[in-house]
């Protein structure tokens, strides 16, 4: 969350950052906020639609846009609907539930667009030609509980500091079990719905509440970094039924016998097939190197893709939408079109997933994966899954096919399919791949400024982009996936 300056930052346009307007949403931009204007400067206003009339303040003045903050929803929208979480304008994991499904779509087909336009590095010409080939975008199968993965924080709703004999002690107040709200990582918003996830959960989190009520099991607070509860972390098998559920701690060695005896108490929940706990003594929620402890089942569960079977471990990566990522893998090869004798990169591979599904279609595939455990769960799958034409490296993109090349070119690539972190592509990595002279660069993104950026690149060295489909994997949220496929000319 922006906070609101009593200091004018930046006075070039005479708006100061705590100075309150009306303004009306025009439309929606990258990122979810909804911009309006004040005399021609331009203003995004976070957890605005577009026909709405707010009141805002202005947080910063950034010289070529402001930010601000909502005091006060002053019109509604005509196509305002009532959101359906009691959480939604708290919580900060949905950004768009009170507008309709199909017109949230619409905004991000429009965004993708305009993204394109503004971002890419190209000339003017070539710039106004890019909006023309962003498709229709693909909805998700499911508008509501399509996540397959959900993560929770133990935490207090509540935490202030009193001076108590010279010493200032923090008094932490009501353990809760919730979400940490956007900028907030001191203390938790207890949540008892979601609808971005399984049906189940408002059951599984009064157990929880009670479970802490029960055992009065510490709740690790970040600040002391004391307390032994400290999130609970939730995948299912959407395809198998399958779900797992595992409670991050931070625990001593002769602590862990009796808080694995509490944690069994959740063994009996249906369709339950991994409980894990997990310990974690870092500072960060997510464990460097995880201790993981099963007390029921396997370290992991199994979800399928088309007829493919993957084993997903806790903190792996796998698409969040399950039916979403059928309809991705769809897009990616069509927008491949491989012929049986093309040789294909799957260039940030995860767990191998594309590469398993494209593998059918082409002659040969070559997977790429940085991370240790990923790449070996990509081996371990795609033996079970029986694909004898693919072979995985383990390391950085970058590196690796820097390497290829200086071996004289073991792979002539007829197509490089990347799909990077948010971050998008190094820069070694597109020098690397124009080095390939692939046909085809499929490029998956779920950045669309990230991939403007570097889709600059490939556009000026003699590539032409053929089209855009967006997908869209994350409903009432502002992500977006996109697949985009630049040909040789
Ligand atoms: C968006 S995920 C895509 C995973 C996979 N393609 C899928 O659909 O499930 C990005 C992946 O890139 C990996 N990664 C990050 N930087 C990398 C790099 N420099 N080289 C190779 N892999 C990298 C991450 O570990 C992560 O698994």
């Amino acid at each position: 969350m922006s906070t609101v300056h009593n200091e004018p930052e930046k006075a070039s346009n005479g708006i100061k950052a705590g100075q309150e307007y009306t303004v009306s949403i025009e439309k929606l931009t990258f990122g979810g906020a909804g911009l309006a204007h004040i005399d021609g400067q331009t203003i995004f206003v976070p957890g605005a639609i577009p026909g709405q009339q707010v009141r805002i303040s202005i947080t910063k003045n950034k010289g070529r846009y402001c930010e601000s903050k909502i005091l006060k929803v002053i019109k509604r929208a005509i196509e305002e609907i009532q959101p359906r979480c009691q959480h939604f304008h708290d919580c900060g994991g949905c950004t768009w539930q009170n507008l309709p499904y199909d017109k949230q779509i619409d905004y991000k087909e429009q965004i993708i667009r305009e993204t394109l336009e503004h971002l890419t590095p190209v000339g003017e010409d070539v710039r106004k030609q890019l909006p023309g080939r962003v498709l229709k975008i693909i909805p998700s199968p499911q508008v509501f509980h399509y996540r397959n993965k959900l993560e929770m924080s133990f935490g207090y709703e509540a935490m202030t500091a009193q001076e108590h004999n010279g010493k200032r002690i923090t008094l932490d107040e009501s353990p809760v079990i919730g979400f940490h709200q956007p900028g907030n990582w001191e203390t938790v918003l207890p949540v008892t719905e979601c609808h971005l996830y399984d049906e189940q959960i408002g059951l599984l989190v009064q157990d929880v509440n009670r479970f802490m009520q029960d055992t009065k099991l510490p709740v690790y607070n970040p600040k002391t970094n004391k307390g032994m509860l400290r999130s609970l972390l939730l995948r299912r098998g959407v395809q198998t039924g399958e779900h797992m559920i595992a409670f991050v701690v931070k625990a001593r060695k002769k602590e862990l016998e009796p808080l694995f005896q509490h944690f069994m108490r959740f063994a009996g929940r249906s369709g339950l097939t991994s409980l894990l706990v997990i310990e974690n003594h870092g500072q960060n929620e997510k464990p460097e190197i995880p201790k993981i402890h099963t007390l029921v089942g396997q370290p992991y569960i199994k979800e399928r893709l088309f007829d493919l079977e993957f084993e997903i471990s806790p903190f792996s990566f796998f698409q969040t939408n399950t039916l979403g990522a059928e309809k991705l893998y769809r897009a990616i090869a069509s927008a491949a079109d491989l012929s049986q004798t093309d040789t294909v990169l799957d260039a940030y591979c995860g767990m191998g997933t594309i590469g398993q599904y494209l593998a059918r279609y082409c002659h040969k595939v070559v997977g790429i994966e940085s991370h240790p455990t990923a790449i070996d769960d990509a081996l371990k799958s795609a033996g079970k899954n029986r694909i004898g034409n693919i072979t995985f490296y383990k390391g950085r993109t970058e590196q690796i096919l820097d390497n290829q090349l200086k071996a004289g070119g073991k792979y002539a690539f007829d197509v490089i399919v990347v799909d990077p972190p948010r971050a998008g592509l190094h820069p070694k990595a597109r020098q690397a791949i124009l080095a390939h002279v692939p046909k085809k660069i499929v490029y998956v993104s779920c950045n669309m400024a990230t991939c403007a950026r570097d889709m600059g690149d490939f556009l000026k060295e003699g590539y032409e982009l053929r089209s855009v489909q967006p997908v869209d994997l994350f409903p009432h949220t502002a992500h977006i996936e996109t697949v985009s496929v630049l040909q040789k000319k």
